[in-house]
Order: C-alpha cells, then sequence, then structure tokens
C-alpha cells in the first residue's frame, strides 16, 4: 500500500530535498543565472521589481524588505542602494545563505538560515515590501505560503513573487534561439563584451573541451587496458564483468514541485493578487525583436 504522508511530513520532506539541491547548485548559481550575471538583464528585473512595487504604493527608501529563498542575495545591493533600512534574506540552504553573506557587508543586511513556513510566526506586521524570484513554485502548499507571507506585510505593504513559469506553452522561435544564446555566450561575460572577444572565448573554450575530451578517453583508454590485462594476467580469468559486479551510486530522491505538477499561478493565488505576465529572457536585447509573454509574476498588496 502507497505510504499516506502528513503534510507535515510531506514539508520536512520537501525542504530536505530543497535544501540539499540548493546546496549542491550554490557555488554555480550565479554563473547560471542569467537576472545575476547579465548587467543588462540583471538591470530588467531590478526594473520590473522596482515598477511592480512603485505602482503599488511602495518606495524601497527607508522600508523594511524581506527576500524570501534570497537564494545568494541576488538583488540585496540593489534594495540598499536604493534606501532600504533594513533587508532581511531567509533561505532553506545554509550553502546559499554563506554565498549571500560573503556577497554583502553592509550591517542593514541580515541573512538567514530558515523555511517561509517557521520564519512567519516570529515576524508579523514587519516588512514594507516583501519579494521572491524563482520561488513559489517550491512550496508545498502555495495558497497558504502567499498568507503566511501576507501575515508579516505591514498594512499597505506590498509582495511582489518575480519570475514563475507559465504553464503549458509552446516556445516561440525566440526563446529557443535565447536559450541557445544562453549556452554559447552566457557563462563568457556579459553582453557588454565585444562580439568578437565572445567568440574568441568561445573557441578558446571548445578547443579547450576537445583536448580535455582527448585526454579524458585517452586516460580510460588507458585505464581499461590496464585493468584488463590485470585481470587476465593476475587473476587468470578473462571476459568482462556483469551488471551486479558494477557498484552505482544510489540516487537522490528529489522531492520538489513535482508536487505541484500543473503549476498555474491564476489558478493557485490569482484570488489573493495580480497576476502579471512578462517576458522572461536571458538576453533582454532580444526583446527588440519579440516580445513572448511567458512568464508571470504575482503582486499583492496588504489593503488591511
Ligand atoms: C530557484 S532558487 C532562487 C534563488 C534566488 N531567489 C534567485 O532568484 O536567484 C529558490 C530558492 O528558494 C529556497 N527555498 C525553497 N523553499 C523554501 C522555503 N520553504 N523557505 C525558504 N526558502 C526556500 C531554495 O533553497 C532556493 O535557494
Amino acid at each position: 500500500m502507497e505510504k499516506q504522508f502528513s503534510n507535515k511530513e510531506v514539508v520536512d520532506m520537501v525542504h530536505k530535498a530543497n535544501a540539499k539541491a540548493h546546496d549542491y547548485h550554490s557555488e554555480m548559481h550565479d554563473r547560471n543565472v542569467p537576472y545575476i550575471h547579465r548587467p543588462s538583464t540583471r538591470a530588467y528585473y531590478w526594473q520590473l521589481l522596482k515598477d511592480a512595487c512603485n505602482n503599488s504604493g511602495k518606495d524601497f527608501k527607508n522600508a523594511s524588505v524581506l527576500e524570501v529563498g534570497c537564494g545568494t542575495g541576488t538583488f540585496t545591493d540593489l534594495v540598499l542602494l536604493n534606501g532600504a533600512s533594513k533587508f532581511y534574506g531567509i533561505d532553506l540552504s545554509p550553502k546559499m545563505i554563506n554565498v549571500a553573506r560573503l556577497k554583502t557587508k553592509d550591517s542593514r543586511a541580515v541573512y538567514e538560515v530558515a523555511a517561509l513556513e517557521f520564519f512567519a510566526d516570529k515576524h508579523k506586521n514587519e516588512f514594507d515590501i516583501i519579494f521572491s524570484a524563482s520561488f513559489l513554485h517550491h512550496l508545498v502548499d502555495i495558497e497558504q505560503g502567499v498568507q503566511l507571507i501576507k501575515s508579516m506585510l505591514k498594512p499597505g505593504g506590498v509582495y511582489v513573487g518575480l519570475h514563475e513559469p507559465t504553464t503549458s506553452r509552446r516556445f516561440t522561435v525566440i526563446e529557443r534561439v535565447d536559450n541557445d544564446l544562453q549556452y554559447l555566450f552566457g557563462y563568457s561575460g556579459s553582453i557588454y563584451t565585444p562580439l568578437h572577444t565572445r567568440i574568441k572565448n568561445l573557441l578558446k573554450n571548445v578547443v579547450i573541451s576537445i583536448s580535455m575530451r582527448v585526454k579524458a578517453l585517452n586516460f580510460l583508454l588507458d585505464g581499461y587496458i590496464k585493468t584488463k590485462k590485470y585481470i587476465k594476467h593476475k587473476l587468470g580469468i578473462s571476459g568482462s564483468l556483469t551488471g551486479e559486479d558494477i557498484q552505482t551510486e544510489s540516487r537522490v530522491n528529489y522531492v520538489d514541485y513535482q508536487l505541484n505538477n500543473e503549476f498555474s499561478l491564476i489558478k493557485k493565488i490569482g484570488s489573493f493578487g495580480k497576476v502579471v505576465p512578462y517576458c522572461y529572457l536571458g538576453f533582454v536585447e532580444l526583446m527588440k525583436i519579440s516580445k513572448p509573454l511567458n512568464h508571470e509574476m504575482f503582486i499583492m498588496v496588504n489593503k488591511k
């Protein structure tokens, strides 16, 4: 019979899996996420966030701000530069929080390894602005999560949940080109790096990666031949090893947003606030050619 989980057990499991997965990603996170490492993309997302707050009557100046699921503290410097009086960043992953702490040396910024579900109770009516990026889909109970976030907002406070993918949409040609460009140039500098330098870097990487592969192949072949010889001469046997002899590391069970496989902001929490579609591209320059509405942000004002 399938095991029945109580809600608390599922939440614990998802928290553990999330912390583990994001601990693993912490070192490469900033290199992988275009809105962190590409200045133009970062500026675009910051503008989206700022506009969403301003249009809902909140400014970062003198505001107390919380980011839930802050990861490596993507926007902390900009929040502080825009005059926030206090910035809290919470995340489940200790390694993400470590990276965030290393990046921010401002005493107004406080980071804590904490889950939204447990942090909220101790911080009622405390924040003017709460935001998150690429976070809501990690929650076991998104409705409850949004209610917890609301409970931490002061009256008139604003929550903006950025960067949530819309469901059931096919990629446009521009989005696919954007994806490929990410692979080609995403990790080798910003758009401000001249094209010829980016192409030179790309070629250099290709040459390096081909020569690495040749070396690795050589190494493996060498090892294989030596092992074969060893088995044949020292152990006096020949023939291949059977499947049972091969040890494989057991795979980690990754419990996460699979629990919410049909994730839709409108369906789940649309009644709590506004769901605004916008364009998500790594190379925002491509927006000049096409404006796909492939992502959504969620905006909620605590009217009480
Ligand atoms: C996809 S990452 C995004 C990180 C960062 N906001 C960014 O945009 O670069 C989502 C983050 O949310 C954190 N997280 C997931 N569930 C959480 C929860 N219940 N409470 C606090 N943090 C959580 C994860 O550990 C992870 O670092």
